[in-house]
Parts: structure tokens; sequence; C-alpha cells
């Protein structure tokens, strides 16, 4: 008997049980839609995505090209989180407003504030253009002159494909050049700052909770789009009038149990799913521990200055948190790839595949790849890891190297382009170098430079190293450049860049700090780079020819869905805890009452406000409480990366539930191995974000302006 239903379940298993995936919106009709609506999901494909009436997309606007946000009432209120708004809350903020630290509230619109250079992007319409831009690609056999051909072809249909005057075309491709897709997009370029919560809100936690469940972070802010008096994407004046959407979200009060069905619609960046084994595992064997130990050596150097300074604390506050985001995610995405077995997965993929190949007659076209793979992996493998010592090392953690690296680039545009292009880009430099130096310290780069310069001397791949690094004496090498060179200061560089291009490039020479960097540069440009990409165009190609199979040789409606690329995808689960080692399970719920839990007095990462413990204290909760408590995150099986950050998590009806920002440390190789079982997104409760609008701020202007619903009672509306 048990056996016999034992049975009947696997043969009804649904599909689901094996979920991930980030869809193409305009392409839900069919597998998808019947899945959501078998996890739960009461609209259908038309009510997310339609060209014909407002639909879910026309309320998810791309957030200054890396973030997601949502429209949350017909006056374009915006939300997304407060890591996306971070660099425009930082840049209204002085000594005597501070708002990182104490948070900010318009009261009244004409306290909005402006953002020079921010954007919001609405998608139109999405159209498969594949056609079109493969066009006359058929016959070439050379890939250099096939991708050329593509390139010309998508830049002449983005500029004749119908579009309104006001809008943008652009096209991209996907499954690894196997499909390509128009996006028509609206732009507003007038977004304002209209709230966000302290730190010790928005940021609680900070870099020692970040990837990490149970979470207790209020990661959300607030903007406006406002547009011209006809509605219009228009540049910043103040006679511009809140923008009016075609569709924005009801914010639902109503709740969420485990198992209820949820949607997140966004932005995901980039994702590696379709890698061979052998990729995978240079990854987790050779590449990220490459730049895991460069980032280690960097992030203790400045944390040691930054414990000792409080000065130094706070310009280093940004960067040390975007180093160590990527530096702990590497951390845990190797530790997830060994875990789940994602090569031995892949191996065993791989073998059906062939197998399959062979059943179809297809061992010509397919039989070769994974050799093919695994040759040309184990050739690149010596120039992606140069490649990532010297982004690592030069372009990302030292800034001496940094700024000459920009003054080298300004080298090679005058040794291209002549006087004029050297002049336009100096002005362009100069104002850059101005935002970089208004955080830096002299003696924290110069530790974080000895560090660096040796495990870049001693790691990298030798032969394509200057000279002078290989088995130097770092601490003199240092020194030497650290005692002389200009580019340790703004004055200094500007006296550098003093004079026509003649001059200065002769200054430039005869700086020791420059020197190095052109070494360096000039290294990886001749040596490392011109043979990364030859080898890498061939990967390209041959990881088209795998898609190609995999789409070919899977059953009609297979779960294959195209690796993120920054456009607009749906990806959908349900709320669920996990198991992330043996005999423990977590919940998928938190509430305040962790917050006051982790809470240490005075502490830069889990201090606490005191009007959210007065409030704790009173339980005063209003309407977005449940059974005395105050929910504060949750966690779900959507599948989402880097650039979902701000989008909004969405209930079976359209309502909005919560804002993304994160994943758990468990499942954070979920960019190039999804395990159900294992992976979640972590989502703000939007009864908290609500709450702390409210009770905390008393910005009720806002709460007025949003349509609240009882998402358990009320349908959803239009
Ligand atoms: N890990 C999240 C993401 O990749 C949040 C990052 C912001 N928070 C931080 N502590 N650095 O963007
Ligand atoms: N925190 C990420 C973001 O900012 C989201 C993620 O990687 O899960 O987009």
């Amino acid at each position: 008997m048990k056996l016999l239903r034992l049975l009947v379940l696997l043969l009804v298993l649904p599909a689901y049980a094996q979920q991930g995936g980030m869809w193409i919106p305009s392409l839900l009709k069919g597998m998808n839609e019947k899945e959501m609506k078998s996890l739960g999901m009461k609209m259908t494909a038309e009510d997310i995505y339609s060209v014909n009436h407002s639909s879910l997309k026309d309320a998810v606007p791309h957030f200054n090209g890396g973030c997601t946000s949502e429209v949350i009432s017909s006056k374009g209120l915006l939300l997304t989180n407060h890591h996306c708004g971070f660099g425009e809350i930082q840049a209204h903020s002085t000594i005597d407003h501070d708002y990182l630290t104490d948070g900010f509230w318009a009261m009244t619109l004409e306290e909005e504030l402006p953002n020079p250079d921010m954007e919001a992007t609405f998608i139109i319409r999405i159209e498969d253009v594949t056609n079109k831009v493969l066009e006359g690609t058929q016959s070439i056999t050379s890939e250099k002159e096939r991708q050329k051909k593509i390139q010309d072809n998508i830049a002449s249909l983005t500029r004749s494909l119908p579009k309104e005057s006001w809008q943008e075309n652009s096209i991209r491709t996907f499954y690894e050049g196997n499909q390509y897709m128009l996006f028509v997009t609206e732009t507003y370029k007038d977004v304002r700052l209209v709230g966000a919560p302290p730190s010790s809100i928005g940021k609680f936690g900070s870099d020692t909770d970040n990837w990490v469940w149970p979470r207790h972070t209020g990661d959300f802010s607030l903007f406006r789009i406002y547009a011209s008096k006809d509605n219009k994407p228009a540049e910043y004046s103040k006679d511009n009038i809140p923008y009016t959407p075609k569709h924005f979200f009801p914010v639902s009060i109503g709740g969420i149990r485990e198992n209820d069905f949820t949607m997140v619609f966004g932005y995901p960046g980039r994702t590696t799913e379709y890698l061979p084994a052998v990729a995978v595992e240079q990854i987790v064997n050779v590449l990220n521990p490459a730049k895991i130990e460069v980032r280690d050596a960097a992030l203790k150097v400045a944390d040691g200055f930054m414990r000792k300074d409080n000065a130094i604390k706070i310009q280093y506050a940004a960067k040390y948190a975007s180093i160590a985001n990527y530096w702990k995610k590497w951390i845990g995405e190797s530790q997830g790839l060994k875990k789940s077995n994602a090569v031995a997965i892949k191996k065993k993929f791989e073998k059906d595949f062939l197998a399959k190949a062979a059943k179809a007659g297809k061992q010509g076209e397919y039989g070769n790849l994974f050799t093919e793979f695994e040759k040309n992996y184990k050739e690149i493998e010596p120039y992606s890891l140069a490649r990532d010592y010297f982004m690592e090392v030069a372009l990302r953690n030292t800034e001496l190297l940094t700024t000459g690296y920009r003054l080298y680039q300004l080298e090679q545009v005058y040794n291209a382009r002549g006087e004029q292009s050297f002049t336009d880009r100096k002005a362009n430099t100069i104002a850059a170098l101005e935002g970089v130096f208004k955080d830096f310290n002299k003696d924290v780069d110069e530790k974080v430079f000895e560090q660096l310069i040796a495990l870049y001397g001693t790691k990298s791949p030798k032969q394509f190293l200057p000279q002078e690094v290989i088995g130097a004496d770092y601490k003199a090498l240092t020194a030497s450049v650290y005692s002389t060179s200009k580019l340790t200061s703004l004055n200094g560089v500007k006296e550098l860049l003093e004079g026509d291009a003649k001059t200065v490039i002769a200054k430039l020479n005869a700086d020791r700090g420059y020197q190095l960097i052109k070494a360096m540069a000039d290294a990886y440009s001749t040596k490392v780079a011109p043979k990364y990409d030859e080898i890498n165009l061939k990967i390209a190609s041959l990881q088209r020819t795998y898609m190609k199979g995999i789409l070919e040789l899977s059953p009609k409606d297979a779960r294959i869905f195209p690796d993120a690329n920054s456009t607009l995808r749906v990806t959908y689960g349900k709320v669920n805890g996990y198991e992330p080692r043996d005999a423990t399970y977590y919940e998928p719920v938190t509430y305040l009452d962790g917050v006051i839990e982790k809470y240490i007095p005075g502490d830069y990462e889990f201090d606490v406000p005191a009007k959210l413990i007065d409030l704790y204290n009173k339980k005063d909760y209003g309407p977005y409480g449940e059974n005395g408590k105050m929910p504060v995150c949750f966690i779900g099986t959507n599948h989402t990366t880097g650039g979902n950050s701000g989008s909004p998590a969405i209930d079976a009806r359209g309502n909005l539930i919560g804002l993304n920002f994160d994943r758990v440390w468990e499942g954070t190789m979920s960019d190039i191995y999804y395990d159900p079982s294992i992976c979640r997104n972590i989502m703000v409760d939007m009864r908290y974000v609500l709450f702390i609008i409210d009770k905390y701020a008393g910005c009720k202007r806002l709460i007025d302006e949003m349509k609240i619903v009882d998402g358990k009672k009320n349908k959803r509306k239009k």
C-alpha cells in the first residue's frame, strides 16, 4: 500500500520538485504558466507581461542599471534596497545631516532630493529578433567574422527597428547566442530621494550578516520618479511632476505562510548555469581561491586601520563593503559547489548528453564537445589566472595602481587618437579622481599594496609578469614607490597632469608608481589579453553549440532557462525554510525579536536605534504585526542573482509582499549550480517596510498614497 502511494506520488510529482530558473516575461505562456498555477498563482501570463494593456512589468523599472525597483503608488513612488540607494543617500549626507546614520524622510514633495545621473528604465515591449540578427551569418566560418557580422546587424537593427522618439532600442543575446531579443525601453532621468531608514536598520548586521540567514535587515529605501507635464521622460526640472505609472503594486499586509506562492520580478545580472564540469572545477580549484586570497589580504589590512581610526572607518566603509561582498560570495560559492557535488552532477549530465546525441545521430555535431572544452579550458587556465591577478591587484584593490591605470589609459588615448581626445579624457579623469581621493588614505593603500604586490609577484603565472616584480624584495619595492610617486595625492596627480600631452606623458613616465603600473599593464595587454580573448572566443562558440544541443536534445517542455544577462526576468517558487546541515532546520520567517537578540549597543554592525527598541518594548506594531510579533525578513525558492536586489516579491494575486535583497550562505553557488534544496532568496517583509515608514519615521503621507490590501482577502485590482 505504502509502495503504491509512493509510486503514484512519483508519477504525479510536479516539475517544481526541481525548481529554479529565470524566465523571459514575454514567454511565460505554456510550461511556466502551468507550473506557476500549480504552485498557487492566481494570475495569468498576460497579467504579468502584456503589450496591449497594463501589466506587472509596467511597475518594474531597472534601477540605475544595476538594481531593480518597483512602483508602489499612483504618484511614481519607487521602492528599492537601501544598498541600492546607498550612493545617493551618502551623496546627500553631510556632518550636519548624516542621512546614512540618522535616516532621511521627506515630509513633503518639496523636500524630495534630486539626484544627478540617476535613472529608472521601463520595458515597453520585448520581441524575438533572432532571424534578423543572424541574417547573413550562416555562410561565415570564421568565428571572429561571424561575431563582427552579428555586431553590425545589431547596430543597424537597433537604429532601424520602430520605436517612439523618447524610447530606446537594445538587443541582447539569450542561450549563448542561440536567441536574440529586442527591448524597447523608456528611461526616466528625474528620480528623487524620498526616504531611507538609518543604516542601523537598512544595513543592520552589515558584513557579518551579509549572505546569511537568519537575517534581520530592513534593506529598503524610497525614491520617486518625476516626469514632464505630459508624463514623458525628462531631465531634472523643478517643473517636473510625479510620474503616473501604467501600473503600480498594491502592498499586501495579509502576511505570508510557508509554501505560499511567490514570484520575483527583476533584472538578474549574470549567471553561468551551463558551464561544463571542467570549467566549474577550474573556478573551485584555481580561480576562486586566487581571488579570495587577494581580497583576504586587502580586507585584513583595511580592517586593521578601520578598527583603530574612526575617520578611516568612514572613508573606507563603502569600499570595504563592496570588496567584502564578493569575497564572501566566492567563499560561499566554492563551499556550496563542493557540498552539492556540482562537478560530479555536471559530469553525469555530460555523459547523458553524449548518449542522447549519439541516439539522435548527432555525434558529428556534439561528440567532441567535452574533449574540446577540456582542451580549451586547460589552455586558458594560466591566462585566466593572470587576468584575475591583474584585475584584483591592479584594478580593484590598490588605489595607487588603479589611479595609475587611468593615467595609462590616457597615454593610450593620446597614442591612438591625438591631443584633442587626450584633453577631453583628461578632464573626465580629473573629475573621477577627485571622487577617488576624497576617500583615500596613503598609509592604508601602502600596506595593502605591499601585501598584494607580493601575491602578484609570487602567485601569478611568472611567464606573463614584468621582470621587476618577480622575486623582488616587496617591502623595498613598496617603499620606493610610495616614498616618491605622485600618485598618492590628488594634488600630486594634478601636478602630473598639468601641461600638453607631450609634457604630461614625459612627467608620467618619470614617476616610479606610473612606471610600475605601466609595466604591469603592458605585460597584461601584450602577453595575456590577446591569447585570453582568442581562446575565450573558441570557448564561447563551444558553449553556443553545447547550449544548442541542450535545447535540441531535451524534451519539449524541459525547464531550460537562459542565463541571466541583466534583462527583465521572472523567477518563482514558494516561501520555504531549509536544512543547511544535519539536524538543523531554518524557519522561513524572522521577527523583530531577532533584531533585539542580535543587538550590541554602540556596535557598528549591530546597534539598534532607541526608537525601534521602544516600539518593540511597547509592541506598537499597528496593523503590521502578526500575533503580537513584527515580521522582518523571509526566504523562498526563487532563483535570483546580483541585480535582483530591490526586486518585488509578489504574491499569487500580484500584490507586493516583499523586497528581494540577498541569498542564503549555503546557496550562494546558485549562479553556477542551482540546488533547490538549499538555494533560497532573502526578502524584507513589506509589513516591516510599512512599519518603519509609519511607526518609526512617522511618514504617514507615504502610507496614504499607497494602496494597502489584505492580500488574503482582496483580489488583485488593476
Ligand atoms: N549580498 C547582497 C548583494 O550581493 C547585499 C550586499 C550589500 N550589503 C553588504 N553588507 N555589503 O548585493
Ligand atoms: N545582493 C544582490 C544584489 O544586490 C542580490 C543577490 O546577489 O542575491 O543584487
